[in-house]
Protein backbone atom coordinates (compact mmCIF):
# COMPACT_ATOMS: atom_id res chain seq x y z
CA UNK A 1 0.00 0.00 0.00
CA UNK A 2 1.18 3.30 -1.15
CA UNK A 3 1.50 5.72 1.70
CA UNK A 4 1.53 9.28 2.05
CA UNK A 5 4.45 11.79 2.98
CA UNK A 6 1.96 13.52 5.09
CA UNK A 7 3.82 15.24 7.83
CA UNK A 8 7.27 14.15 6.48
CA UNK A 9 9.74 16.71 4.39
CA UNK A 10 12.80 16.07 2.87
CA UNK A 11 15.77 16.89 4.55
CA UNK A 12 18.45 16.46 2.10
CA UNK A 13 19.08 14.76 -1.72
CA UNK A 14 21.07 11.49 -1.06
CA UNK A 15 24.55 13.28 -2.21
CA UNK A 16 23.92 16.37 0.29
CA UNK A 17 24.20 13.76 2.80
CA UNK A 18 28.08 13.88 3.78
CA UNK A 19 30.41 12.48 6.76
CA UNK A 20 29.90 16.68 8.35
CA UNK A 21 26.38 15.24 9.45
CA UNK A 22 27.51 12.16 11.24
CA UNK A 23 25.22 11.72 14.34
CA UNK A 24 22.37 14.10 12.47
CA UNK A 25 19.30 13.54 11.61
CA UNK A 26 17.75 13.23 7.74
CA UNK A 27 14.94 12.35 5.89
CA UNK A 28 15.95 11.15 2.18
CA UNK A 29 13.64 10.19 -0.81
CA UNK A 30 14.06 8.37 -3.59
CA UNK A 31 14.03 5.44 -5.56
CA UNK A 32 15.29 1.75 -4.21
CA UNK A 33 18.19 1.05 -6.63
CA UNK A 34 18.79 -2.12 -4.59
CA UNK A 35 17.97 -3.80 -1.65
CA UNK A 36 20.17 -6.89 -0.07
CA UNK A 37 18.65 -8.84 2.91
CA UNK A 38 21.43 -9.93 5.35
CA UNK A 39 19.55 -11.67 7.49
CA UNK A 40 18.83 -9.44 10.58
CA UNK A 41 20.19 -6.27 8.73
CA UNK A 42 18.91 -5.01 5.78
CA UNK A 43 21.19 -2.84 2.94
CA UNK A 44 19.09 -0.51 0.88
CA UNK A 45 20.66 1.78 -2.07
CA UNK A 46 18.30 4.57 -2.41
CA UNK A 47 18.57 6.77 -5.44
CA UNK A 48 17.63 10.16 -6.79
CA UNK A 49 18.66 12.30 -9.13
CA UNK A 50 22.10 13.26 -7.04
CA UNK A 51 22.97 9.84 -6.65
CA UNK A 52 22.64 7.08 -4.49
CA UNK A 53 23.00 6.78 -0.61
CA UNK A 54 23.16 3.36 1.53
CA UNK A 55 20.96 2.76 4.07
CA UNK A 56 20.79 0.12 7.19
CA UNK A 57 17.76 -1.50 8.10
CA UNK A 58 17.94 -3.17 11.67
CA UNK A 59 14.94 -4.17 13.70
CA UNK A 60 16.75 -2.94 16.82
CA UNK A 61 16.79 0.33 15.06
CA UNK A 62 13.05 0.16 13.41
CA UNK A 63 11.01 -1.80 15.13
CA UNK A 64 9.58 -4.92 14.05
CA UNK A 65 6.86 -3.23 12.20
CA UNK A 66 8.95 -1.35 9.86
CA UNK A 67 11.59 -3.92 9.65
CA UNK A 68 8.94 -5.78 7.77
CA UNK A 69 7.73 -3.06 5.79
CA UNK A 70 12.40 -2.80 4.50
CA UNK A 71 11.80 -6.44 3.86
CA UNK A 72 9.34 -5.58 0.94
CA UNK A 73 11.48 -3.54 -0.27
CA UNK A 74 12.31 -3.86 -4.25
CA UNK A 75 14.10 -2.26 -6.83
CA UNK A 76 12.11 0.87 -8.36
CA UNK A 77 9.81 1.25 -5.07
CA UNK A 78 9.70 4.79 -4.28
CA UNK A 79 10.62 5.49 -0.11
CA UNK A 80 11.18 7.54 2.66
CA UNK A 81 13.72 7.22 5.13
CA UNK A 82 14.29 8.82 8.30
CA UNK A 83 17.71 7.84 10.15
CA UNK A 84 21.00 8.47 12.07
CA UNK A 85 24.07 9.52 9.16
CA UNK A 86 26.62 7.38 10.45
CA UNK A 87 29.99 6.55 9.69
CA UNK A 88 30.17 3.33 7.43
CA UNK A 89 30.61 0.20 9.56
CA UNK A 90 31.49 -1.84 6.73
CA UNK A 91 34.45 -0.93 3.74
CA UNK A 92 34.21 2.84 2.32
CA UNK A 93 32.87 2.46 -1.17
CA UNK A 94 34.88 4.71 -3.16
CA UNK A 95 32.98 4.18 -6.44
CA UNK A 96 29.95 6.78 -5.05
CA UNK A 97 30.17 10.21 -3.10
CA UNK A 98 28.53 9.10 -0.18
CA UNK A 99 30.96 5.57 0.18
CA UNK A 100 32.01 7.00 3.91
CA UNK A 101 28.69 7.24 5.19
CA UNK A 102 25.55 5.09 5.62
CA UNK A 103 22.05 5.90 7.34
CA UNK A 104 20.62 3.59 10.43
CA UNK A 105 17.08 4.09 9.19
CA UNK A 106 14.56 4.86 12.23
CA UNK A 107 11.81 5.37 9.92
CA UNK A 108 10.43 3.98 6.85
CA UNK A 109 7.45 4.66 4.47
CA UNK A 110 6.70 3.17 1.17
CA UNK A 111 5.57 6.11 -1.00
CA UNK A 112 4.65 4.04 -4.08
CA UNK A 113 5.32 0.09 -4.64
CA UNK A 114 6.74 -0.59 -8.12
CA UNK A 115 6.48 -2.97 -11.01
CA UNK A 116 9.55 -5.10 -11.94
CA UNK A 117 10.98 -3.00 -14.78
CA UNK A 118 11.47 -4.08 -18.54
CA UNK A 119 15.39 -3.34 -18.04
CA UNK A 120 17.83 -2.34 -15.23
CA UNK A 121 18.36 0.95 -14.34
CA UNK A 122 21.71 1.62 -14.21
CA UNK A 123 24.45 3.59 -15.90
CA UNK A 124 25.58 2.02 -19.25
CA UNK A 125 22.80 -0.23 -20.02
CA UNK A 126 23.24 -2.79 -22.42
CA UNK A 127 19.21 -2.67 -23.08
CA UNK A 128 18.24 -1.82 -26.49
CA UNK A 129 17.71 1.73 -27.44
CA UNK A 130 14.45 0.94 -28.80
CA UNK A 131 13.26 -0.94 -25.70
CA UNK A 132 14.75 2.22 -23.46
CA UNK A 133 12.51 4.73 -25.85
CA UNK A 134 9.36 2.64 -25.56
CA UNK A 135 10.28 3.14 -21.70
CA UNK A 136 11.71 6.43 -21.93
CA UNK A 137 10.10 7.35 -18.24
CA UNK A 138 12.41 4.57 -16.64
CA UNK A 139 15.70 5.16 -19.39
CA UNK A 140 15.42 8.97 -18.19
CA UNK A 141 16.04 7.60 -14.77
CA UNK A 142 19.40 6.11 -15.63
CA UNK A 143 22.28 8.44 -14.33
CA UNK A 144 24.15 8.61 -17.81
CA UNK A 145 20.84 10.54 -18.96
CA UNK A 146 20.29 12.06 -15.92
CA UNK A 147 23.51 13.52 -16.50
CA UNK A 148 22.81 14.41 -20.01
CA UNK A 149 19.60 16.32 -19.37
CA UNK A 150 21.32 18.25 -16.14
CA UNK A 151 23.83 19.49 -18.73
CA UNK A 152 21.57 20.24 -21.16
CA UNK A 153 20.22 22.47 -18.72
CA UNK A 154 22.59 24.30 -17.58
CA UNK A 155 23.75 25.00 -20.59
CA UNK A 156 20.73 26.46 -21.57
CA UNK A 157 20.58 28.61 -17.79
CA UNK A 158 24.26 29.87 -18.83
CA UNK A 159 23.75 30.98 -21.83
CA UNK A 160 20.65 32.83 -21.15
CA UNK A 161 22.56 34.35 -18.10
CA UNK A 162 25.65 35.56 -20.53
CA UNK A 163 23.14 36.82 -23.43
CA UNK A 164 21.45 38.92 -20.82
CA UNK A 165 24.36 40.11 -19.19
CA UNK A 166 25.50 41.13 -23.29
CA UNK A 167 22.12 42.96 -23.59
CA UNK A 168 20.17 40.75 -25.12
CA UNK A 169 16.17 40.54 -24.57
CA UNK A 170 14.70 37.00 -24.62
CA UNK A 171 11.30 37.27 -27.06
CA UNK A 172 9.16 34.37 -28.02
CA UNK A 173 8.08 34.30 -31.36
CA UNK A 174 4.89 32.14 -33.01
CA UNK A 175 5.08 28.78 -33.85
CA UNK A 176 1.88 28.32 -35.67
CA UNK A 177 3.61 30.47 -38.90
CA UNK A 178 3.26 30.87 -42.99
CA UNK A 179 4.47 27.94 -44.90
CA UNK A 180 7.75 29.10 -46.95
CA UNK A 181 8.56 26.06 -49.35
CA UNK A 182 12.71 27.60 -48.83
CA UNK A 183 14.64 25.09 -47.27
CA UNK A 184 13.75 22.05 -45.70
CA UNK A 185 10.04 20.59 -45.91
CA UNK A 186 7.78 22.18 -43.44
CA UNK A 187 5.21 20.27 -40.84
CA UNK A 188 1.96 22.06 -42.06
CA UNK A 189 -1.05 22.36 -39.39
CA UNK A 190 -4.57 22.26 -40.43
CA UNK A 191 -6.80 24.99 -39.55
CA UNK A 192 -10.33 24.44 -38.31
CA UNK A 193 -11.47 28.13 -38.87
CA UNK A 194 -9.82 28.06 -42.17
CA UNK A 195 -11.00 25.54 -44.16
CA UNK A 196 -8.47 24.21 -46.68
CA UNK A 197 -5.45 26.46 -45.06
CA UNK A 198 -2.61 25.43 -43.07
CA UNK A 199 -0.10 26.92 -40.90
CA UNK A 200 3.69 25.77 -40.86
CA UNK A 201 5.72 25.26 -37.59
CA UNK A 202 8.74 27.22 -37.97
CA UNK A 203 12.24 25.91 -39.68
CA UNK A 204 13.64 28.40 -37.59
CA UNK A 205 12.80 31.84 -36.03
CA UNK A 206 14.99 33.61 -38.95
CA UNK A 207 11.82 35.89 -40.24
CA UNK A 208 10.93 36.78 -36.93
CA UNK A 209 14.28 37.51 -35.57
CA UNK A 210 14.86 39.55 -38.86
CA UNK A 211 11.21 41.94 -37.84
CA UNK A 212 12.38 41.93 -34.51
CA UNK A 213 15.49 44.32 -35.69
CA UNK A 214 13.50 46.17 -38.22
CA UNK A 215 11.32 46.87 -34.74
CA UNK A 216 13.88 47.72 -32.78
CA UNK A 217 14.96 45.04 -30.13
CA UNK A 218 18.56 45.03 -30.87
CA UNK A 219 20.29 42.42 -29.49
CA UNK A 220 17.39 39.27 -29.60
CA UNK A 221 17.69 35.80 -27.98
CA UNK A 222 15.79 32.63 -27.86
CA UNK A 223 15.97 29.15 -27.19
CA UNK A 224 13.37 28.54 -29.79
CA UNK A 225 11.68 24.82 -31.02
CA UNK A 226 12.37 24.19 -34.98
CA UNK A 227 10.43 21.64 -36.90
CA UNK A 228 11.78 20.39 -40.21
CA UNK A 229 10.69 17.48 -41.99
CA UNK A 230 13.58 16.15 -43.39
CA UNK A 231 15.25 12.43 -43.49
CA UNK A 232 16.52 11.68 -39.78
CA UNK A 233 20.08 10.84 -38.99
CA UNK A 234 21.84 10.86 -35.45
CA UNK A 235 22.79 14.40 -35.41
CA UNK A 236 19.18 15.25 -36.89
CA UNK A 237 15.63 15.48 -35.42
CA UNK A 238 12.12 16.33 -36.89
CA UNK A 239 12.11 18.73 -33.38
CA UNK A 240 15.05 20.62 -32.40
CA UNK A 241 16.01 23.31 -30.36
CA UNK A 242 17.99 26.45 -31.28
CA UNK A 243 19.90 29.01 -29.52
CA UNK A 244 18.77 31.91 -31.59
CA UNK A 245 19.99 35.43 -31.94
CA UNK A 246 20.13 38.45 -33.76
CA UNK A 247 21.64 42.06 -33.69
CA UNK A 248 22.02 45.09 -35.14
CA UNK A 249 24.23 47.30 -36.53
CA UNK A 250 27.03 44.35 -36.71
CA UNK A 251 29.46 42.84 -39.06
CA UNK A 252 30.60 39.22 -39.04
CA UNK A 253 33.46 39.84 -36.45
CA UNK A 254 31.07 41.64 -33.70
CA UNK A 255 28.76 38.66 -34.38
CA UNK A 256 32.09 35.56 -34.32
CA UNK A 257 33.22 38.01 -30.88
CA UNK A 258 30.29 37.63 -28.99
CA UNK A 259 29.68 33.87 -29.53
CA UNK A 260 32.98 32.99 -29.01
CA UNK A 261 32.92 34.30 -25.55
CA UNK A 262 29.55 32.53 -24.85
CA UNK A 263 31.41 29.33 -25.97
CA UNK A 264 34.31 29.72 -23.96
CA UNK A 265 32.09 30.31 -20.97
CA UNK A 266 29.73 27.29 -21.98
CA UNK A 267 32.63 24.36 -22.31
CA UNK A 268 34.76 25.88 -19.27
CA UNK A 269 31.44 26.49 -16.98
CA UNK A 270 29.74 23.06 -17.64
CA UNK A 271 32.64 20.73 -18.48
CA UNK A 272 35.92 22.43 -17.72
CA UNK A 273 37.19 22.71 -21.19
CA UNK A 274 39.32 25.83 -22.05
CA UNK A 275 38.31 27.01 -25.72
CA UNK A 276 41.23 29.01 -26.42
CA UNK A 277 40.21 32.29 -28.36
CA UNK A 278 39.52 33.44 -30.91
CA UNK A 279 38.37 30.58 -32.62
CA UNK A 280 40.13 29.32 -35.92
CA UNK A 281 38.70 30.87 -39.32
CA UNK A 282 39.27 28.43 -42.28
CA UNK A 283 37.37 29.71 -45.27
CA UNK A 284 34.67 27.41 -47.20
CA UNK A 285 37.24 26.91 -50.15
CA UNK A 286 40.17 25.88 -47.76
CA UNK A 287 37.63 23.58 -45.89
CA UNK A 288 36.56 21.45 -49.46
CA UNK A 289 40.15 21.37 -50.83
CA UNK A 290 41.73 20.53 -47.25
CA UNK A 291 39.04 18.51 -45.87
CA UNK A 292 36.25 17.68 -48.74
CA UNK A 293 33.75 18.99 -45.64
CA UNK A 294 32.89 22.28 -44.95
CA UNK A 295 32.30 20.89 -41.53
CA UNK A 296 35.71 19.85 -41.04
CA UNK A 297 37.13 17.65 -38.09
CA UNK A 298 40.47 19.11 -37.24
CA UNK A 299 41.00 16.68 -34.46
CA UNK A 300 43.10 14.89 -37.22
CA UNK A 301 45.32 14.95 -40.59
CA UNK A 302 44.63 12.92 -43.23
CA UNK A 303 43.87 15.73 -45.76
CA UNK A 304 43.04 15.33 -48.82
CA UNK A 305 45.77 16.14 -51.89
CA UNK A 306 44.71 16.95 -55.86
CA UNK A 307 46.45 14.77 -58.00
CA UNK A 308 44.76 15.88 -61.22
CA UNK A 309 47.72 17.35 -62.75
CA UNK A 310 50.04 14.46 -61.71
CA UNK A 311 47.75 11.89 -63.08
CA UNK A 312 46.55 14.38 -66.10
CA UNK A 313 48.28 12.72 -68.91
CA UNK A 314 47.73 9.07 -67.92
CA UNK A 315 45.77 6.24 -69.48
CA UNK A 316 43.90 5.40 -67.01
CA UNK A 317 40.05 6.05 -68.34
CA UNK A 318 39.15 6.12 -65.10
CA UNK A 319 40.95 9.43 -64.19
CA UNK A 320 41.33 10.53 -67.34
CA UNK A 321 37.22 10.73 -67.90
CA UNK A 322 36.84 12.66 -64.99
CA UNK A 323 39.25 15.32 -65.88
CA UNK A 324 38.01 15.78 -69.06
CA UNK A 325 34.49 16.11 -67.65
CA UNK A 326 36.20 18.80 -65.66
CA UNK A 327 36.71 16.78 -62.57
CA UNK A 328 39.26 16.00 -60.54
CA UNK A 329 41.18 12.95 -58.81
CA UNK A 330 42.15 13.55 -55.44
CA UNK A 331 43.38 11.29 -52.35
CA UNK A 332 43.82 10.43 -48.99
CA UNK A 333 47.00 8.99 -47.38
CA UNK A 334 45.81 6.14 -44.57
CA UNK A 335 49.21 6.19 -42.69
CA UNK A 336 50.29 2.81 -41.86
CA UNK A 337 46.93 0.91 -43.24
CA UNK A 338 49.27 -0.55 -46.15
CA UNK A 339 48.93 -3.67 -44.91
CA UNK A 340 44.89 -3.55 -44.57
CA UNK A 341 43.39 -6.86 -45.94
CA UNK A 342 41.94 -6.56 -49.31
CA UNK A 343 37.93 -7.52 -47.52
CA UNK A 344 39.19 -4.59 -45.68
CA UNK A 345 39.64 -2.08 -48.49
CA UNK A 346 36.32 -3.30 -50.10
CA UNK A 347 34.64 -2.63 -47.15
CA UNK A 348 35.73 1.26 -47.77
CA UNK A 349 35.16 1.12 -51.45
CA UNK A 350 31.53 0.23 -51.00
CA UNK A 351 31.53 2.75 -48.24
CA UNK A 352 32.37 5.14 -50.91
CA UNK A 353 29.87 4.06 -53.26
CA UNK A 354 27.03 4.99 -50.52
CA UNK A 355 28.74 8.45 -51.30
CA UNK A 356 27.94 8.24 -54.78
CA UNK A 357 31.72 6.82 -56.13
CA UNK A 358 32.07 4.96 -58.79
CA UNK A 359 34.67 3.03 -57.44
CA UNK A 360 37.37 3.93 -54.72
CA UNK A 361 41.31 3.56 -56.61
CA UNK A 362 43.85 2.67 -54.32
CA UNK A 363 47.74 1.84 -54.05
CA UNK A 364 48.63 -0.06 -50.99
CA UNK A 365 52.88 0.87 -50.52
CA UNK A 366 54.16 -2.79 -49.26
CA UNK A 367 56.94 -2.54 -46.79
CA UNK A 368 59.29 -3.48 -49.51
CA UNK A 369 58.34 -0.39 -51.23
CA UNK A 370 56.69 -2.38 -54.20
CA UNK A 371 52.66 -1.23 -54.79
CA UNK A 372 49.79 -3.41 -54.40
CA UNK A 373 47.18 -1.48 -56.61
CA UNK A 374 44.03 -1.67 -58.25
CA UNK A 375 44.75 0.28 -61.35
CA UNK A 376 48.70 -0.01 -61.61
CA UNK A 377 47.88 -1.97 -64.86
CA UNK A 378 46.92 0.92 -66.76
CA UNK A 379 50.06 3.29 -65.30
CA UNK A 380 53.58 3.20 -66.16
CA UNK A 381 55.94 2.74 -63.27
CA UNK A 382 56.92 6.58 -63.36
CA UNK A 383 53.21 7.75 -63.26
CA UNK A 384 52.84 5.44 -60.38
CA UNK A 385 55.64 6.75 -57.96
CA UNK A 386 54.84 10.41 -58.93
CA UNK A 387 51.30 9.82 -57.66
CA UNK A 388 53.11 8.19 -54.57
CA UNK A 389 55.53 11.22 -54.42
CA UNK A 390 52.47 13.53 -54.37
CA UNK A 391 50.34 11.63 -51.97
CA UNK A 392 53.69 12.06 -49.74
CA UNK A 393 53.64 8.39 -49.63
CA UNK A 394 56.13 5.97 -47.40
CA UNK A 395 56.16 2.82 -47.17
CA UNK A 396 53.20 1.11 -45.26
CA UNK A 397 50.77 4.03 -46.53
CA UNK A 398 47.66 3.14 -48.11
CA UNK A 399 46.23 5.67 -50.63
CA UNK A 400 43.09 6.13 -51.70
CA UNK A 401 42.09 7.79 -54.45
CA UNK A 402 38.29 9.05 -55.91
CA UNK A 403 38.17 10.52 -59.68
CA UNK A 404 34.64 12.45 -60.73
CA UNK A 405 32.95 15.89 -60.60
CA UNK A 406 34.74 17.74 -57.64
CA UNK A 407 31.84 17.89 -55.36
CA UNK A 408 31.35 13.92 -55.58
CA UNK A 409 35.16 13.91 -54.88
CA UNK A 410 34.48 15.77 -51.66
CA UNK A 411 31.95 14.12 -50.64
CA UNK A 412 33.52 10.63 -50.99
CA UNK A 413 36.73 11.48 -49.43
CA UNK A 414 35.31 13.82 -46.69
CA UNK A 415 33.45 11.16 -45.83
CA UNK A 416 36.10 8.07 -46.23
CA UNK A 417 38.80 10.66 -44.00
CA UNK A 418 35.97 10.46 -41.19
CA UNK A 419 35.54 6.79 -41.48
CA UNK A 420 38.72 5.91 -41.61
CA UNK A 421 39.73 7.88 -38.40
CA UNK A 422 36.77 6.44 -36.40
CA UNK A 423 38.01 2.95 -37.35
CA UNK A 424 41.68 4.12 -36.63
CA UNK A 425 40.60 5.17 -33.38
CA UNK A 426 41.84 8.82 -33.84
CA UNK A 427 38.29 10.65 -32.54
CA UNK A 428 38.71 11.55 -29.21
CA UNK A 429 35.84 12.43 -27.49
CA UNK A 430 38.00 14.70 -24.71
CA UNK A 431 39.13 16.75 -27.16
CA UNK A 432 37.39 19.51 -28.63
CA UNK A 433 38.32 21.43 -32.26
CA UNK A 434 36.21 24.15 -33.06
CA UNK A 435 36.49 26.37 -35.82
CA UNK A 436 34.42 28.70 -37.73
CA UNK A 437 34.01 28.26 -41.55
CA UNK A 438 33.55 31.46 -43.49
CA UNK A 439 33.19 32.50 -47.23
CA UNK A 440 30.34 30.31 -47.79
CA UNK A 441 29.04 29.82 -51.81
CA UNK A 442 26.05 32.46 -51.57
CA UNK A 443 23.73 30.28 -53.90
CA UNK A 444 24.18 26.45 -54.96
CA UNK A 445 23.13 24.72 -58.47
CA UNK A 446 19.89 22.45 -57.23
CA UNK A 447 19.71 19.58 -60.39
CA UNK A 448 16.15 19.08 -58.95
CA UNK A 449 15.06 22.09 -58.97
CA UNK A 450 16.46 23.42 -62.24
CA UNK A 451 17.02 26.74 -60.81
CA UNK A 452 20.05 28.03 -58.20
CA UNK A 453 18.95 27.92 -54.63
CA UNK A 454 20.08 30.02 -51.40
CA UNK A 455 22.54 27.92 -49.45
CA UNK A 456 22.08 29.91 -46.55
CA UNK A 457 18.42 31.46 -46.91
CA UNK A 458 17.72 33.88 -49.19
CA UNK A 459 18.28 37.01 -47.22
CA UNK A 460 21.96 35.84 -46.84
CA UNK A 461 24.31 39.13 -47.48
CA UNK A 462 26.68 38.57 -50.64
CA UNK A 463 30.16 39.74 -50.02
CA UNK A 464 30.41 43.10 -51.17
CA UNK A 465 33.83 42.00 -53.66
CA UNK A 466 31.48 39.46 -55.06
CA UNK A 467 28.67 41.08 -55.76
CA UNK A 468 29.81 42.42 -59.57
CA UNK A 469 29.42 38.57 -60.38
CA UNK A 470 25.43 38.20 -59.31
CA UNK A 471 23.83 38.57 -62.30
CA UNK A 472 26.77 37.21 -64.67
CA UNK A 473 27.91 34.06 -62.61
CA UNK A 474 26.00 33.45 -59.78
CA UNK A 475 27.70 30.59 -58.66
CA UNK A 476 30.67 32.40 -58.04
CA UNK A 477 29.27 35.04 -55.51
CA UNK A 478 30.66 34.13 -52.03
CA UNK A 479 28.27 35.29 -48.82
CA UNK A 480 28.71 36.83 -45.40
CA UNK A 481 27.60 33.55 -43.83
CA UNK A 482 29.72 32.07 -41.17
CA UNK A 483 29.28 28.22 -39.77
CA UNK A 484 30.69 27.21 -35.96
CA UNK A 485 32.22 23.80 -36.53
CA UNK A 486 33.37 21.45 -33.27
CA UNK A 487 35.30 18.44 -34.21
CA UNK A 488 33.22 17.83 -37.51
CA UNK A 489 29.31 18.75 -36.17
CA UNK A 490 28.02 21.86 -37.69
CA UNK A 491 27.07 23.16 -34.12
CA UNK A 492 25.98 26.64 -35.31
CA UNK A 493 25.65 28.80 -38.33
CA UNK A 494 24.25 32.59 -39.41
CA UNK A 495 25.25 35.01 -41.79
CA UNK A 496 25.01 39.37 -42.44
CA UNK A 497 21.33 40.11 -43.68
CA UNK A 498 20.80 41.48 -46.95
CA UNK A 499 18.94 45.23 -45.86
CA UNK A 500 19.54 46.81 -48.97
CA UNK A 501 16.20 46.63 -51.28
CA UNK A 502 18.06 46.26 -54.24
CA UNK A 503 20.47 43.58 -53.55
CA UNK A 504 17.18 41.37 -52.00
CA UNK A 505 15.73 41.98 -55.19
CA UNK A 506 18.70 41.02 -57.25
CA UNK A 507 18.95 37.81 -55.03
CA UNK A 508 15.25 36.95 -55.63
CA UNK A 509 16.39 36.94 -59.31
CA UNK A 510 19.02 34.87 -58.95
CA UNK A 511 16.84 32.18 -57.25
CA UNK A 512 14.50 32.37 -59.84
CA UNK A 513 11.70 34.06 -57.81
CA UNK A 514 9.49 36.81 -59.67
CA UNK A 515 8.65 40.19 -57.50
CA UNK A 516 5.27 39.27 -57.36
CA UNK A 517 6.18 35.45 -56.00
CA UNK A 518 8.95 36.81 -53.48
CA UNK A 519 6.00 39.17 -51.74
CA UNK A 520 3.89 37.07 -51.83
CA UNK A 521 5.71 34.76 -49.49
CA UNK A 522 7.78 37.21 -47.67
CA UNK A 523 5.98 40.07 -48.23
CA UNK A 524 6.14 41.12 -44.54
CA UNK A 525 9.44 40.91 -44.22
CA UNK A 526 9.80 42.77 -47.62
CA UNK A 527 7.30 45.75 -46.73
CA UNK A 528 8.93 46.39 -43.17
CA UNK A 529 12.49 46.78 -44.99
CA UNK A 530 10.63 49.86 -46.51
CA UNK A 531 10.12 51.34 -42.98
CA UNK A 532 13.77 51.96 -41.78
CA UNK A 533 15.98 48.73 -41.40
CA UNK A 534 19.30 48.53 -39.75
CA UNK A 535 21.77 46.09 -41.11
CA UNK A 536 21.83 43.16 -38.81
CA UNK A 537 23.37 40.01 -38.46
CA UNK A 538 22.72 36.96 -36.77
CA UNK A 539 23.69 33.17 -35.64
CA UNK A 540 21.62 30.08 -34.58
CA UNK A 541 23.32 26.98 -32.61
CA UNK A 542 21.57 23.70 -32.57
CA UNK A 543 21.34 23.14 -28.68
CA UNK A 544 20.87 19.31 -29.03
CA UNK A 545 24.21 18.80 -31.27
CA UNK A 546 25.99 21.34 -28.65
CA UNK A 547 25.07 19.50 -25.99
CA UNK A 548 25.63 15.73 -27.08
CA UNK A 549 29.28 16.96 -27.91
CA UNK A 550 29.53 18.68 -24.12
CA UNK A 551 28.42 14.89 -23.05
CA UNK A 552 30.50 13.04 -25.36
CA UNK A 553 27.55 11.26 -26.65
CA UNK A 554 27.11 9.85 -30.04
CA UNK A 555 23.39 10.95 -31.13
CA UNK A 556 21.55 13.83 -29.87
CA UNK A 557 18.57 11.41 -28.88
CA UNK A 558 21.28 11.03 -26.02
CA UNK A 559 20.71 14.59 -24.51
CA UNK A 560 16.75 15.06 -25.65
CA UNK A 561 14.35 14.04 -22.60
CA UNK A 562 11.50 12.37 -25.44
CA UNK A 563 13.28 12.18 -28.71
CA UNK A 564 11.76 10.44 -31.83
CA UNK A 565 13.19 7.86 -34.01
CA UNK A 566 14.23 7.26 -37.49
CA UNK A 567 10.83 7.25 -39.20
CA UNK A 568 9.62 10.48 -36.96
CA UNK A 569 8.13 8.21 -34.66
CA UNK A 570 8.31 8.54 -30.82
CA UNK A 571 7.64 5.18 -29.49
CA UNK A 572 6.86 5.72 -26.28
CA UNK A 573 3.85 7.94 -27.24
CA UNK A 574 3.21 6.19 -30.61
CA UNK A 575 3.17 9.30 -32.18
CA UNK A 576 1.81 9.98 -34.53
CA UNK A 577 -1.52 8.84 -35.02
CA UNK A 578 -4.55 8.15 -36.94
CA UNK A 579 -7.57 11.10 -35.14
CA UNK A 580 -11.01 10.48 -35.33
CA UNK A 581 -12.98 10.77 -38.37
CA UNK A 582 -14.94 14.32 -36.53
CA UNK A 583 -11.51 15.68 -35.49
CA UNK A 584 -11.12 15.70 -39.29
CA UNK A 585 -14.37 16.45 -40.68
CA UNK A 586 -14.02 19.89 -38.39
CA UNK A 587 -10.91 20.55 -40.50
CA UNK A 588 -12.37 19.71 -43.84
CA UNK A 589 -9.49 17.03 -44.21
CA UNK A 590 -10.15 13.54 -45.66
CA UNK A 591 -7.54 11.06 -46.28
CA UNK A 592 -6.85 9.12 -48.98
CA UNK A 593 -7.90 5.51 -48.41
CA UNK A 594 -4.76 3.64 -50.05
CA UNK A 595 -2.44 6.41 -48.49
CA UNK A 596 -4.14 5.73 -44.89
CA UNK A 597 -3.62 1.98 -45.54
CA UNK A 598 0.25 2.30 -46.44
CA UNK A 599 0.70 4.39 -43.22
CA UNK A 600 -0.78 1.79 -40.84
P1 LIG B 1 20.58 26.47 -39.65
O1 LIG B 1 19.59 25.91 -40.59
O2 LIG B 1 22.04 26.33 -40.00
O3 LIG B 1 20.39 28.04 -39.48
O4 LIG B 1 20.33 25.89 -38.21
C1 LIG B 1 21.12 26.27 -37.09
C2 LIG B 1 21.65 25.05 -36.35
O5 LIG B 1 20.61 24.20 -35.93
C3 LIG B 1 21.05 22.85 -35.89
N1 LIG B 1 20.12 22.00 -36.66
C4 LIG B 1 19.59 20.86 -36.22
N2 LIG B 1 19.75 20.18 -35.07
C5 LIG B 1 19.05 19.06 -34.90
N3 LIG B 1 18.20 18.54 -35.81
C6 LIG B 1 18.00 19.17 -36.99
N4 LIG B 1 17.12 18.65 -37.87
C7 LIG B 1 18.72 20.38 -37.25
N5 LIG B 1 18.76 21.26 -38.28
C8 LIG B 1 19.62 22.23 -37.90
C9 LIG B 1 22.44 22.84 -36.47
C10 LIG B 1 22.53 24.14 -37.21
O6 LIG B 1 23.84 24.64 -37.27
N6 LIG B 1 17.97 30.74 -39.09
C11 LIG B 1 19.28 30.18 -39.34
C12 LIG B 1 20.31 30.74 -38.39
C13 LIG B 1 20.71 32.16 -38.72
O7 LIG B 1 21.00 32.45 -39.89
O8 LIG B 1 20.75 32.96 -37.78
C14 LIG B 1 19.21 28.67 -39.21
O9 LIG B 1 18.21 28.09 -38.85
O10 LIG B 1 23.38 22.77 -35.42
P1 LIG C 1 37.91 -0.91 -63.14
O1 LIG C 1 38.82 -0.78 -64.30
O2 LIG C 1 36.52 -0.45 -63.36
O3 LIG C 1 38.04 -2.23 -62.42
O4 LIG C 1 38.49 0.15 -62.09
C1 LIG C 1 39.79 0.07 -61.59
C2 LIG C 1 39.82 0.67 -60.21
O5 LIG C 1 39.37 2.02 -60.25
C3 LIG C 1 38.94 -0.04 -59.20
O6 LIG C 1 39.67 -0.10 -57.99
C4 LIG C 1 37.75 0.85 -59.05
O7 LIG C 1 37.20 0.76 -57.75
C5 LIG C 1 38.40 2.20 -59.26
N1 LIG C 1 37.45 3.23 -59.72
C6 LIG C 1 36.41 3.13 -60.57
N2 LIG C 1 35.77 4.30 -60.70
C7 LIG C 1 36.44 5.17 -59.91
C8 LIG C 1 36.31 6.55 -59.62
N3 LIG C 1 35.35 7.30 -60.15
N4 LIG C 1 37.20 7.10 -58.75
C9 LIG C 1 38.18 6.37 -58.20
N5 LIG C 1 38.35 5.09 -58.45
C10 LIG C 1 37.51 4.47 -59.29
Amino acid sequence: MAESMKGLKRSHRCTEVGSELVGSEVTVMGWVQKSRNKGGIIFVDLRDRSGILQIIFEEANVGAEKYAKAEKLRSEFVIAVTGKVAKRAGAVNENIKTGDIEIIASDIRILSEAETPPFPIEENSKTKEELRLKYRYLDLRRPDLQKNIMLRSKVATLTRAFLAEEGFIEIETPTLCKSTPEGARDYLVPSRVHPGSFYALPQSPQIYKQLLMCSGYDRYFQIARCYRDEDLRADRQPEFTQIDMELSFVDVDDVIDVNERLLAKLFKETIGVEVSLPIQRMTYKEAMERFGSDKPDLRFGMELKDITDVVKNCEFVVFKGAIENGGSVRGINAKGQGDMPRKKIDALVDFAKGYGAKGLAYIAIQEDGSYKSSFAKFMTEEEMNNIVSAMEGEKGDLLLFAADKNKLVYDVLGALRVELAGKLGLLDKNEYRFVWITEFPLLEWSEELGRFQAMHHPFTMPMEEDLQYIDSDPGRVRAKAYDIVLNGNEIGGGSVRIHQNDIQEKMFEALGFTMEKAYEQFGFLLNAFKYGVPPHAGLAYGLDRLAMLMAKEDSIRDVIAFPKIKDASCLMSEAPNIVDEKQLEELGIKIISDIKEDTQ
